[in-house]
């Protein structure tokens, strides 16, 4: 335990606990993301100590497994475990309610007990965590360490999310992540009621599971030369450098994975990208390559239309590949679906290629489109012998979609309309919502990346397209890529606190007017994050600068997405703090600056970073 006033991980923060008087004041609400469907809170409290019971009622495995999960949870603040029987303070109950579906809760907190009711375990899981950020941050210095005391609000919630598919997705090819970070990362999703772990296994820059059939794609394909620095602009590996980066999962890593993520009700998606993105699969299998593999998995280096990266379409070697690497997949995965990539699939080599020109004629397929249409309808039949349906990204649209494919928009939503159009089930992730990549504040304070997808970007993602209709669209996910995340650390810090809006929207839906009442509960979550070390984004108290031109003059304006900040600046190349000038309207640029600077202040507090930019810098973002 790190310190006496030890914060529960997941309590929500501020609550003023005075236990040893017994007189407790909770003075705030609790800060829940996402915010339950129906909450009606009363003004009296649920006392835990030591002594309380879990109740699991219908005993079986998932709810000894959900109690075990929540004292795991508990005890690191309160160096207790609650005792587990049948009838207990905390009561799951297993019930017949049509209102809750398969993943709803009622959560009932009266002064003496507890009670979670659930049509399933998954219902019960999200009860728990209801009533985990229920729990206060703080407990009194004067209560004895081992018999702690932290009062609960009262409350009635009624709970059920918005959409069934709410996930997030981990590019483990860019940079490797070991299994014990992606069940880190699994484990701090579940905790927001996100129930869909989307596992991007391959890509040029390494191949990371271990496919028994084809061994060389782990032992060939996981490994490259150690770089760092600027993804693009990185050094290609020598010929007689050593691959010492990397690394990929072995089939019982996956199981280990799986039965982790299981336990906290998330699906797993694997994805292997194809027929695009597949370098690492080349350099082990080059006879499926076009013309001539490349030698080295891609270390960051440029290498788009130079090298081959896409697996030959007219080489029926390449579908013997598909169906070795997608039966093991299948084995191995329990969840109905399998990804199978298909985004940004360069096709110069395959419009050269004398096999993929021989397939199109053959195939009678009018461009090379149609040849990866082909490809992907090949690939779904080998996915439905597997007993798995396919989905793939924006691009599978391209020459044709596949029968039953699932469409995953990342090209806006524009993809997922048309696949929705034709009665195709759609998961949308548009890059300016979704995509946890991007730049999430001022980018010369941010670690280099592109482009931009704020938290407020996020937090107002709506899934289902204005004026359309719901009914085929799954859910919604943000998407890690990893170019730019070379480390576990910075994986959360680009997630967090985007994942929590994401998480949100798709469990209690859309609100057009609700990022006012979101972003205090995200502070509330920072402070929780702080005591349970997970990295996250402070990038929303930053300031926004905007330029503009007005009749031919260059202005400036500047926001933030917090909207009691004050706003301080400069041009005479001093830090800005409370005395300097306050920006009030849009600035005109005095003749002669080369630097802006701004500094933004909360009650008296400095409270995002420094910002400099140069006047030249200005102009070139107009
Ligand atoms: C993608 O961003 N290429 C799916
Ligand atoms: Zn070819």
């Amino acid at each position: 335990m790190k310190k006496l006033f030890s914060c529960l991980l997941l309590g929500c923060a501020g609550l003023i606990v005075s236990c040893s008087s017994d007189k407790i004041n909770l003075d705030e609400n609790p800060a829940l993301i996402p915010v339950p469907q129906n909450i009606k809170l009363e003004n009296d409290f649920f006392k835990l100590t030591s002594g309380t019971i879990i109740g699991l009622g219908k005993s079986n495995e998932e709810m000894v497994s959900i109690a075990n999960y929540m004292n795991e949870k508990l005890s690191p603040a309160t160096g207790y475990s609650l005792d587990v029987a049948h009838n207990g303070d905390i009561q799951f109950v297993l019930c017949s309610d049509t209102l809750l579906g398969d993943e709803g809760y009622r959560l009932d907190i009266s002064s003496d007990k507890i009670e979670i009711k659930a049509n399933k375990a998954a219902g019960i899981f999200y009860g728990v965590q209801t009533l985990l950020q229920m729990l206060p941050k703080e407990i009194k210095s004067d209560e004895v360490q081992d018999n702690k005391v932290w009062a609960i609000k009262c409350a009635e919630i009624v709970d059920k999310p918005e959409f069934p598919w709410r996930g997030l997705m981990l590019d483990v090819s860019r940079h490797w992540f070991t299994k014990e970070e992606v069940m880190k990362y699994i484990d701090e999703l579940a905790e927001y009621k996100m129930n869909v772990f989307h596992w991007h296994l391959t890509d040029d820059q390494g191949w990371r599971i271990e496919i028994k059939s084809l061994p060389r794609l782990a032992e060939a394909g996981s490994m490259r030369a150690q770089r760092v620095g600027q993804w693009w602009m990185r050094e290609p590996q020598r010929p007689d450098e050593k691959t010492t980066y990397g690394g990929y999962y072995t089939h019982e890593d996956i199981k280990e994975v799986l039965a982790y993520a299981k336990s906290r009700y998330v699906r797993v998606i694997p994805e292997i990208d194809v027929p695009g993105h597949s370098l690492a699969a080349l350099v082990a299998y080059p006879e499926l390559a076009c013309f001539k593999a490349p030698e080295h998995v891609n270390v960051g280096n440029k290498f788009y239309g130079i090298d081959e990266n896409s697996l030959c379409a007219g080489n029926e070697k390449t579908y013997e590949f598909l169906e070795k690497v997608f039966a093991e997949v299948a084995s191995l995965f329990p969840d109905e679906y399998i990804h199978i990539g298909g985004d940004e699939c360069y096709k110069g080599f395959w419009s050269k290629c004398p096999k993929c020109r021989k397939k199109m004629k053959d195939e009678h397929l009018k461009d090379e489109k149609e040849l990866q249409s082909y490809l992907i309808h090949r690939l779904e039949k080998i996915l439905h012998k597997n007993g798995k349906k396919l989905i793939g990204w924006s691009e599978i649209l391209e020459g044709g979609l596949a029968p039953d494919a699932t469409l995953m928009s990342w090209i806006g939503m524009e993809g997922g309309i048309k696949a929705a159009k034709a009665n195709h089930q759609v998961i949308m992730t548009p890059t300016q919502h979704c995509y946890l990549d991007l730049y999430q504040g001022e980018p010369n304070v941010e670690p280099n990346t592109y482009s931009m997808c704020r938290l407020s970007d996020s937090y107002n993602f709506n899934p289902v397209p204005e004026g359309g209709s719901k009914k085929y669209i799954l859910g919604g996910q943000g998407n890690l890529w990893c170019e730019s995340v070379p480390t576990f650390r910075h994986a959360e810090y680009m997630t967090w606190p985007r994942g929590w809006a994401l998480a949100e929207v798709l469990w209690s839906g859309y609100s057009e007017n609700g990022w006012e009442k979101f972003w205090p509960r995200v502070e509330k979550h920072f402070e929780r994050a702080d005591e349970a070390q997970i990295n996250y984004a402070r990038s929303m108290y930053n300031a926004i600068v905007t330029p503009y031109k007005e009749n031919d003059e260059l202005k400036i304006k500047l926001g933030c997405e917090i909207s009691d900040s004050d706003i301080y600046y400069t041009f005479d190349n001093t830090d800005p703090d409370m005395f300097t000038p306050k920006y009030e309207k849009p600035l005109s640029i005095p003749e002669g600056a080369t630097w802006l600077k701004v500094v933004t202040y909360r009650n008296g507090k400095p409270s995002g970073k420094m910002i400099t930019i140069t006047i030249d810098e200005l102009k070139k973002r107009i």
